[in-house]
């Protein structure tokens, strides 16, 4: 029996356990997990790799990886009994057989009840593959839970994420099945909506009555890196907007829940990504900018273009930037403008969320030689975090004149050292069986949907690449996208 009751026992295998998700975020996070005494020693880890590792090997490897990403490694040994490692070929199927001959080996050496998770950290062409072998091995009838945790993309539309949905619903249940968007294990995306329903002020303001448009920007200085392969075939819109940015999206503009039930939680969300309005054709080009990076200088150092990327056509049309402008038909956002933007090599590395509030009714008041500023309320994402409301106040006792007041709240570092990064949380909640924070298949429909249609008009119409220069917002259309709407994007803010 466990010491405690939030300990649950559990065999975890991770397909993919060599690469770089897995020793940059799944492992440290699973260690830190331990050291939090969140897992105990009803636990075990198997990585699954190709190649030739003996258990020893791969056990350096996984401590070193560790080591780089958690600063106390205390407990590190004791952590590293748990974890082993087996050679397979995910499309032999005899190779299962011996891997649920292992798990069970397992499973009564840690008493782990049959509870068993499994990670694709593979890369898509093996998700449907490895579920359907999972089954027909027998790995999946146990006596204990089974749960599925697969990476995105998961497809790459609305038709293939279709067919891989029926192929994994072969083997298992949709509540079974936990996709993960790594953006909703982020401690300030999981505050929205605490932000919104533990406070009576923000709520009543929450419409379109008091705000006048929402901005989102997730943006990075890094470049494509080392998957240019990848990035190719997916680019901005599938990579980032499909799931990170509709999601925060949902979190802003969703109902209240009628409780904390997952599935309470998710049908909300679930209804404002239904009522995305669907863009025609047509309108794409009015309410959606595409952009590719050029080269430019970041931190004073010259980064080069898009396309002299490693594995990136010397004529790439895939888009490294995105931004546009959503409109929500429903009663308490009909009116109200949701802007978008991500990007690649931009100016810096923020997630963030700015609520621009209407004008008061009636403006009395002056900032010196112009008018009042907007309040604003700016919920920090990364790499700050925490958030800010923008006011107006009386600057001075002579006179009427105002300035920006701004009330601010940074998490503490204190706070931070809870977990390691959102795979922590989300890898917890799994284990808790607790899906909320997962992409429902509703959810992933919905805003498949949503992006095929920009997909399909953006690959009828040639783009006119790069369009912006590396170490910048983006391209000027970006800009025109909210100036027509009377809007400009807050750049700099806190
Ligand atoms: C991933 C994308 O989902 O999110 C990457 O595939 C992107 O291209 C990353 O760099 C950004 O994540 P974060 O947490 O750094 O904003």
């Amino acid at each position: 029996m466990s010491k405690h009751t939030k300990h649950i026992p559990c065999l975890i295998t991770i397909f993919g356990a060599t690469g770089d998700l897995s020793h940059r975020k799944l492992f440290p996070s699973l260690f830190h997990l331990f050291q939090q005494d969140n897992l105990d020693e009803h636990i075990a880890i198997i990585g699954i790799g190709r190649r030739d590792y003996t258990n020893e090997v791969f056990r350096e490897q996984v401590k070193e990886s560790i080591a780089t990403h958690v600063k106390d490694t205390d407990q590190i040994d004791e952590f590293m009994e748990h974890v082993y490692y087996f050679k397979h070929d995910v499309s032999d199927e005899q190779s299962y057989h011996a891997l649920l001959d292992f798990s069970n080996e397992l499973d009564s050496k840690y008493q782990l009840k049959g509870n068993r998770l499994f990670y694709l950290a593979m890369a898509p062409q093996f998700f449907g593959v490895i579920s359907d072998y999972l089954k027909s091995s027998g790995l999946t009838e146990t006596n204990g839970f089974k749960r599925l945790v697969i990476e995105k993309p998961f497809g790459s539309d609305l038709k293939s994420a279709e067919q891989l949905n029926s192929q994994l619903r072969q083997s298992f249940k949709e509540e079974e099945i936990y996709r993960i968007d790594h953006y909703l294990g982020k401690d300030m995306v999981q505050n929205i909506e605490v932000l919104r329903f533990a406070n009576a002020m923000f709520e009543p303001l929450w419409n379109n009555k008091y705000i006048s448009n929402i901005q989102v920007t997730s943006s990075e200085v890094l470049g494509v890196e080392d998957r240019g392969g990848y990035y190719e075939s997916s680019g901005a819109l599938k990579d980032m907007v499909q799931n990170h940015m509709l999601q925060m999206v949902a979190l802003l503009a969703m109902e209240a829940p009628i409780s904390l039930k997952s599935e309470d939680i998710r049908a909300e969300k679930v209804k404002v990504l239904k009522s995305l309005r669907q863009l025609k054709p047509e309108e794409v080009r009015q309410n959606f900018v595409r952009g590719q990076y050029d080269e430019g200088h970041i931190n004073d150092i010259k980064v080069k273009a898009y396309r002299d990327e490693d594995r990136v056509a010397e004529d790439s049309n895939t888009p490294t930037f995105v931004s546009g402008r959503l409109t929500i038909d429903n009663f308490r956002w009909a009116g109200v403008p949701f802007y978008i933007r991500t990007g690649k090599r931009m100016k810096s590395k923020t997630i963030q969320v700015v609520v621009e509030f209407k004008e008061v009714p009636l403006n009395l008041y002056y900032q010196t030689d112009k008018l009042l500023d907007s309040n604003l309320l700016v919920i920090n994402i990364q790499p700050n975090e925490g958030l800010s409301l923008h006011l107006n106040a009386k600057k001075n006792i002579q006179g009427i004149d105002t300035e920006p007041v701004q009330l601010s709240y940074a998490m503490g570092a204190q706070d931070k050292m809870n977990t390691v990064d959102a795979y922590e949380n989300l890898l917890f909640d799994c284990l808790k069986g607790d899906a909320t924070n997962f992409t429902h298949w509703e959810e992933l429909k919905s805003t498949w949907k949503f992006v095929d249609v920009i997909q399909e008009e953006w690959t009828m119409n040639e783009p006119n690449f790069p369009n912006y220069e590396s170490g910048t917002n983006g391209p000027l259309e970006s800009d025109l996208l909210l100036s027509r709407d009377g809007n400009h994007w807050w750049d700099d803010i806190q």
